[in-house]
C-alpha cells in the first residue's frame, strides 16, 4: 500500500480527499468562504433571491430580470401535486418522519412522471423545485386536520408558497424574506455527503430522480441535515442562558456532540452562520421574545470558550425556523427544497463527463481461506 492510500485509510470519511472536478462552487478556501460560480453567499443572500440563487447554479451565471420572471412562473406552474402522489401521501403513516415522506415522495413522483427525452433533467429540476413544499404540506395537512389542501398559492417565492401552505395564510415580509435568505445560504455546499451520493448514482446511468433520492436521505441524518432538528431539540431543552451554559459544560464533560458545531471543511468559520443568526436575532425581535436567541447566543459563547468549535449554518436556523412557526420535523425538509437546486447541478455537471465512482477499498478481512462444507463445521 503507499504512502497516499495508507494517509487516506487512516483520516477515514475521505476527509482532504479530492474525489472529481466540479465548477458549481468553492467551500472553505483558506479554512472559510463559500462561493457558488464565484459569488460570495453572503452577498447572494442579501442581493439575491433564491431563485436567482437556483437559477444561477443550474445555468452558470445570473439571471437578468425577464429571465427570473420567466424561471419564477415556471416553478410555479409545477406546484400541483398529482392524484396519484397524493393517494400515496395519504397512504403514509401520520407519524412518519418528514424527510421519509420527502424521500418516498420524490422517489414515487419517479414512477408517475419518469425521466424521458421529453421530461429532462431540467424539466424535472423545475418540477421538484415547485412540487417539493406542496408535497410535504399536502401530507401534513391530511394528516393533522384530515383536510385536502389545495397546493397552488399566488406567491411567486418558493419560500412565500411554503410558508403560506405551512400557516394557511400569507407569511409576513420578513418571515418570507427570512425563509428565502435560508435557502440561498442551503442551496449548495460541494463534495457533502448528499450531494456525493446524487452524483455516485447518475454515474450508474441511473436515472435522475434515483439521484435525488439517494441524495434525501443521505441528508436525513443527524451529521448532516438532520442536525438543524437536533439543535432546536438541544436548544429547547434550556429555559435560559444560565441554564444552557451549565447543561452544555454538562454535555462536554460527557463527551457529547453539541449539534450544530464544527465542520469537516471550514476551520475558522461557517460564512453562513453569521448570516442567519442576523435573521433570527432579527425574527426574535419581530416577536418580542429573544429567549431562545439568547440561549443559542450563549451556547455558541461556551462552544468557542470551550472547545474552539464555531457554529454551522444548521445551528442559528434552528431558532430561525421556529421563530417562522416552522415546525422541527420541517427543518430538514426545507433543506431539501433548497439543495435540491444543487444537486440538480451536480447531477448535471456529472452526467456531461460521466464516469462510474466506484473506490477502492483497503482490504482488513481473513486471508484466503478453505471452505469446510456445512455438516463438517
Ligand atoms: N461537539 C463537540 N465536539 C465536537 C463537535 C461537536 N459538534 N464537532 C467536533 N467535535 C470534536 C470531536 O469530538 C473530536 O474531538 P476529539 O478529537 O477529541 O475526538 C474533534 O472535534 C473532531 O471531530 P470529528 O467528528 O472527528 O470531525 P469531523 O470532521 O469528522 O466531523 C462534523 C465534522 C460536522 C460531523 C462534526 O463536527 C459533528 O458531528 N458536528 C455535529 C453535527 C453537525 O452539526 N452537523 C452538521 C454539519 S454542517
Amino acid at each position: 500500500m503507499s504512502d497516499k492510500t495508507n494517509a487516506v485509510a487512516k483520516a477515514g470519511g475521505l476527509a482532504g480527499v479530492v474525489v472529481g472536478n466540479t465548477s458549481v462552487c468553492t467551500v472553505g478556501k483558506g479554512g472559510h468562504g463559500l462561493h457558488y460560480r464565484g459569488y460570495a453567499v453572503e452577498e447572494l443572500a442579501e442581493h439575491a433571491c433564491f431563485e436567482e440563487v437556483a437559477y444561477l447554479l443550474l445555468n452558470g451565471e445570473l439571471p437578468n430580470t425577464d429571465q427570473l420572471t420567466d424561471y419564477r412562473a415556471r416553478i410555479k406552474a409545477r406546484r400541483e401535486v398529482p392524484g396519484a402522489l397524493k393517494d400515496i401521501l395519504e397512504q403514509l403513516p401520520a407519524d412518519s418522519h418528514p424527510m421519509d415522506v420527502m424521500r418516498t415522495a420524490c422517489s414515487a413522483l419517479g414512477c408517475i412522471e419518469p425521466e424521458t427525452a421529453q421530461n429532462n433533467q431540467e424539466k424535472i429540476t423545475d418540477r421538484l423545485l415547485g412540487i417539493f413544499p406542496s408535497v410535504l404540506l399536502y401530507w401534513h395537512h391530511f394528516h393533522t386536520s384530515g383536510e385536502r389542501i389545495d397546493t397552488n398559492t399566488p406567491e411567486d417565492s418558493i419560500a412565500g408558497h411554503f410558508l403560506h401552505l405551512l400557516h394557511g395564510k400569507p407569511a409576513s415580509e420578513l418571515q418570507e424574506r427570512a425563509c428565502d435568505a435560508s435557502l440561498t445560504l442551503y442551496a449548495e455546499h460541494g463534495f457533502n455527503a448528499s450531494t456525493f451520493a446524487s452524483r455516485v448514482a447518475v454515474a450508474t446511468l441511473a436515472d435522475f430522480y434515483s439521484g435525488i433520492t439517494a441524495a434525501i436521505g443521505t441528508l436525513s441524518g443527524p451529521l448532516h441535515g438532520g442536525a438543524n432538528e437536533q439543535a432546536m431539540e438541544l436548544i429547547q431543552r434550556f429555559n435560559d442562558p444560565d441554564d444552557a451554559e451549565a447543561g452544555i459544560l454538562k454535555a462536554l464533560d460527557a463527551k457529547e456532540k453539541i449539534m450544530g458545531f464544527g465542520h469537516r471543511v471550514y476551520k475558522v468559520c461557517d460564512p453562513r452562520s453569521d448570516v442567519i443568526k442576523s435573521w433570527s436575532k432579527k425574527l426574535a425581535d419581530s416577536l418580542g421574545d429573544d429567549r431562545l436567541y439568547r440561549i443559542s447566543e450563549r451556547i455558541e459563547a461556551v462552544m468557542m470558550r470551550e472547545k474552539k468549535l464555531f457554529p454551522n449554518l444548521d445551528f442559528f436556523s434552528a431558532s430561525a425556523y421556529h421563530q417562522m412557526g416552522i415546525p422541527t420535523g420541517m427543518f430538514t425538509p426545507i433543506f431539501v427544497f433548497s439543495r435540491t437546486a444543487g444537486w440538480a447541478a451536480h447531477i448535471v455537471e456529472q452526467r456531461a463527463d460521466n464516469k462510474l465512482i466506484r473506490p477502492s477499498a483497503q482490504y482488513i478481512g481473513p486471508e484466503p481461506r478453505a471452505l469446510t462444507p456445512i455438516g463438517q463445521r
